[in-house]
Parts: structure tokens; C-alpha cells; sequence
């Protein structure tokens, strides 16, 4: 590509922003709700980047702004080094290719009057040259890829359960051959008797497609096993990002401490005092003075109420808003 660099990540997020200007009343003026305000990152390939929090926090904003479903307000978005925000025919035909978004609810995502390869087929239809036969054998070849019998193609989505849907959904992501798939709870609306089974899967593709993830969650405990970073938000914010490991095993910020007092794990051995997260998360229209998360904090101080952290990275890679860390 002529103008990626060598060494740039595969994506690279800088300082991104999505402000939703809302009118509250008739006369009063309207205000800004600040969903995201100023979230960075960068993904390697092959790589998984959680993002968890709350809901309302932030989480399907920031995908939304990834895949282009929306513009951001501010900040920037590179794709291998390639600004991934200009508005020219190359770049979205690229963007529409390269990185693709698997929602939450299975059953809203597909079009309920489409068979199963007709879905799968639209991708290939719109957006290359491929003739209908190659068109076929290519979505056999990925329903059999994600566990789809072929008997499947000439059946509705309604005939499907929650978990196959999804799979469905997974294979119509990966039609394009994209770089980089942003899953938006993509395991949320399963029963938890199919969610280890689609978050395998997930991990196999992975591995076989070389697929980067951004893999959004508000539940901590599905993203220990597929992440290889987390990033834990909070009102539009991030609060903590670090590797899995660090994340789970010593976290600083008191809110992923909260979090993960919260969270059920299968294999740990460490005993976690339970902290209890009172109070909701509060708006972002009317966003509370000094660190977001200073009225639901057990350790805030007086100087938490007055004046907001900023994201500071530590030795170790982590980085951390608090000032009770520094
Ligand atoms: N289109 C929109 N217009 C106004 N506010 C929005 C819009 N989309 C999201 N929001 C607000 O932005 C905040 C973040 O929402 P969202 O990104 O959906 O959070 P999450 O996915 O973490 O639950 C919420 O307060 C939500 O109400
Ligand atoms: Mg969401």
C-alpha cells in the first residue's frame, strides 16, 4: 500500500470523540452528551483488545466510530499507518472491506426475509467481481468454517437458534476477508450454555484468518480468555488499559477493582475482598466535576471531587487515571 508505513499498527486510534448535541426542552439550549471523549489506542495484528465498562459508558460508541457507522466528533483512526477518516472512494472501499462490526442481538442483526446464503452472499455481491457459482462455493466454504451445516443455505434465520444466528452473523463479518472484526457483545444476548461455545469459535477464526478483534463487553469475565489487552472506559473515558494478565491479577484503578470484586472466576486462586460499586453510573450530559468516578469510589479524596486525572502510562505498559495510583 503506498502510503502505509512499515511499522505502524495495524490500527491506530488517536484521541477519539463522539459528541451528541440533545435538546433537552424548547427554549433551553441545546447540550452536548460526551459518549466518547478522547479514547486511544493501537491494535497489533492477530491481536484481541477488550474494551469493557458499564453500559452507557461509551463502548458501542467507540465501535460505531471504528467501523465508520459513524464519524467521530474529533481525534483520528489510522489503518497501517493510513489515514482511515478521508472521505474518498479508495478509502471506503477499503474501510468496508477491512473492518467489519458483529452486534449483539442476533436476531435483529439479520434480515429476517433472507435465506442464510443470501446473506452471506450480499458482501461478495456488492463489493467484488465474483461470479455466482464462486459466490456460492464461497460461502459454503465459510458456513463451514463456523460450523454451519450446507443444508443450511436455503434455510430463514428464524429457524435458527441464538447461537447459530450468530454464527451467521460471524460468517457474514468475514465474507470480505477483513483485517479487523469490532464484536459489540457479541455473546451478550446467548444463553451461557452457548457463549463459550461462539467465544471458541471466535478464538479458532482468529487463528485461522488472522483476525484482529476489538471485542466489546460490559461483563469482564467473557473477555479474560479471548483478550490479549483490556481497556476498562468509564463515562466516555478510559480509566485503565492494560494486558489481560495485568488487568486481571493487579488491578489499580478502583473501579476495574469494583469491577472485578464483581466478576466470577473459574481458576483464581488470589481471595478478592469484595468492593462494592454503589450508585449509578452518572450522565454524560451533565458529567460530575473532577474524576467521573470520584462519587462511587471508596478511596476518593477531596482532590478526586476538584480536579480530573489524566491517563498516565506506568513502566510496566499499564496506564491509569487515578490519582490514588500515582
Ligand atoms: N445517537 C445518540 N444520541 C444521543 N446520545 C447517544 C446516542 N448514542 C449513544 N448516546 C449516549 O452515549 C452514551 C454512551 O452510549 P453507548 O455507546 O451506547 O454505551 P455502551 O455501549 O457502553 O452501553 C450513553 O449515555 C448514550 O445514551
Ligand atoms: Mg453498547
Amino acid at each position: 500500500m503506498q502510503n502505509s508505513q512499515q511499522n505502524a499498527p495495524l490500527l491506530n486510534a488517536v484521541d477519539l470523540k463522539k459528541y451528541y448535541p440533545v435538546k433537552q426542552g424548547m427554549f433551553s439550549k441545546p447540550k452536548e452528551v460526551k459518549a466518547v471523549d478522547g479514547v486511544s489506542f493501537t491494535l497489533e495484528r492477530g491481536k484481541t483488545l477488550a474494551i469493557v465498562g458499564e453500559s452507557g459508558c461509551g463502548k458501542s460508541t467507540l465501535g460505531r466510530m471504528l467501523t465508520m457507522i459513524e464519524r467521530p466528533t474529533e481525534g483520528e483512526l489510522f489503518y497501517n499507518g493510513q489515514n482511515f477518516l478521508v472521505n474518498d472512494s479508495e478509502t471506503e472501499k477499503l474501510r468496508r472491506k477491512k473492518i467489519q462490526i458483529v452486534f449483539q442481538n442476533p436476531y435483529a442483526s439479520l434480515n429476517p426475509r433472507k435465506k442464510v446464503g443470501s446473506i452471506l452472499e450480499e458482501p461478495l455481491l456488492i463489493n467484488t467481481d465474483l461470479t455466482a457459482s464462486q459466490r456460492k462455493a464461497k460461502v459454503l466454504e465459510m458456513m463451514g468454517k463456523v460450523g454451519l451445516k450446507p443444508e443450511f443455505y436455503d434455510r430463514y434465520p428464524h429457524m435458527f437458534s441464538g447461537g447459530q444466528r450468530q454464527r451467521i452473523a460471524i460468517a457474514r463479518g468475514l465474507m470480505l476477508d477483513p483485517d479487523i472484526v469490532v464484536a459489540d457483545e457479541p455473546v451478550s444476548a446467548l444463553d451461557v450454555s452457548v457463549r463459550a461455545q461462539v467465544l471458541n469459535l471466535m478464538m479458532d477464526l482468529q487463528q485461522d484468518f488472522g483476525l484482529s478483534y476489538v471485542f466489546i463487553s460490559h461483563d469482564l469475565s467473557v473477555v479474560e480468555h479471548i483478550a490479549d489487552e483490556v481497556m476498562v472506559m468509564y463515562l466516555g473515558r478510559c480509566v485503565e488499559q492494560g494486558e489481560t494478565k495485568q488487568i486481571f491479577n493487579n488491578p489499580q484503578h478502583p473501579y476495574t477493582q469494583a469491577l472485578l470484586s464483581a466478576t466470577p472466576r473459574l481458576n483464581s486462586t488470589q481471595r478478592r475482598e469484595r468492593i462494592k460499586l454503589t450508585g449509578e453510573l452518572p450522565s454524560p450530559l451533565n458529567p460530575p466535576k473532577g474524576c467521573a468516578f470520584h462519587a462511587r469510589c471508596h478511596k476518593a479524596t477531596e482532590r478526586c471531587s476538584q480536579e480530573r486525572p489524566t491517563l498516565k502510562s506506568y513502566p510496566d505498559g499499564t496506564k491509569i487515571a487515578c490519582f490514588m495510583v500515582e
